[in-house]
């Protein structure tokens, strides 16, 4: 269980990456650059008194997750376009994770973007201290499958824990026999897709989104001075080339020092682990809704509303 002043850092984090996350929403218009909703939906982040618990996934059409933006991203929306927020603030360890979908400018995809919705909030609906993880799988399935779609099937929920953004159990959007329950106290993060496609992704090309899942010794100086820098300012959290700018932290990179150039180095070392974007069949649609959860009682605490 948290303590006061714990819950109220974890509230604090769900609520600046929900508000974080309409801004983003918001932003999504055509023309837009992706570049500039994601320094946008971040720096909110940052000028709320939190951290970006991970980089600002910004997927569109049969992309679902794991796409954010390059330093120099040209990328712009068009008329159309089905895009996912997908965004995280932490506070002291304490991380709120959530997103969701809008379609640029048009209506064609209405559905499809409320059946991922539905889903979600079917779950908030009953999700709590006691619930099986298979009833969470079977109520976003049934929810998703009658408004006339498929779940993703290999993307799932997870549980959330201290610095910690996929931890513990994960949470499948079907019935996978998983009699694990909820327990008091616990984090965790419900976010059904949906999608006319096949109902499962496939690794695309890099994202831009790394993990530092290694420690190795380096003798160069410059590289060794960016994973102290990573260490401190990520402690363990997804990030990207875009997240180091030298200007943020206690500890400033020196000016010889290129994020992109040390980020593409480290992965070749096996120091980071790359992301790839997350893939549907071409020419299909992917949505996502999520909210993260504080399980106390019978209901379960939305700590990302609305
Ligand atoms: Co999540």
């Amino acid at each position: 269980m948290l303590n006061d002043e714990q819950l109220a850092k974890l509230r604090k984090a769900g609520e600046v990456s929900a508000a974080a996350r309409d801004l983003g929403i918001s932003l999504c218009k055509p023309g837009a650059k992706l570049l500039d909703i994601a320094q946008e939906v971040e720096g909110y982040i940052r000028d709320h008194g939190c951290g970006v618990a991970f980089p600002c996934n910004l997927s569109i059409n049969e992309v679902a997750a794991h796409y954010t933006p390059t330093p120099n991203d040209q990328t712009r929306l068009e008329i159309g376009d089905v895009i996912k927020v997908d965004c995280g603030a932490v506070l002291d360890g304490y991380i709120g994770d959530t997103a969701a979908t809008v379609e640029v400018a048009t209506n064609a995809y209405r559905d499809l973007v409320e059946a991922s919705k539905r889903a979600r909030n079917t779950v908030a609906e009953f999700v709590g201290e006691g619930t099986p993880i298979r009833e969470i799988g079977r109520a976003i399935e049934m929810s998703i499958k009658r408004d006339g779609y498929n779940v993703v099937e290999n993307l799932c929920g997870h549980q959330i824990d201290y610095w910690d953004l996929h931890a513990g159990y994960s949470i499948p959007p079907y019935d996978a026999g998983d009699e694990t329950v909820i327990q008091a106290g616990q984090t965790f993060a419900v976010e059904p897709f949906a999608t006319n496609g096949k109902g499962y992704v496939d690794n695309g090309k890099p994202g831009n989104i790394v993990i530092k899942v290694r420690d190795k010794p380096v003798s160069d100086p410059e590289l060794k001075d960016f994973i102290a820098f990573i260490d401190q300012e990520f402690k363990g959290l997804p990030f990207c080339a875009r997240s180091c700018d030298r200007s943020r932290g206690d500890w400033q990179l020196g000016d010889s020092v290129d994020p992109e150039k040390c980020v593409k180095k480290l992965v070749r070392m096996g120091i980071l682990s790359s992301f790839a974007q997350l893939v549907e069949v071409p020419g299909s649609i992917v949505t996502q809704h999520e909210y993260t959860f504080y399980a106390i009682g019978k209901r379960a605490e939305v700590t990302t509303l609305p």
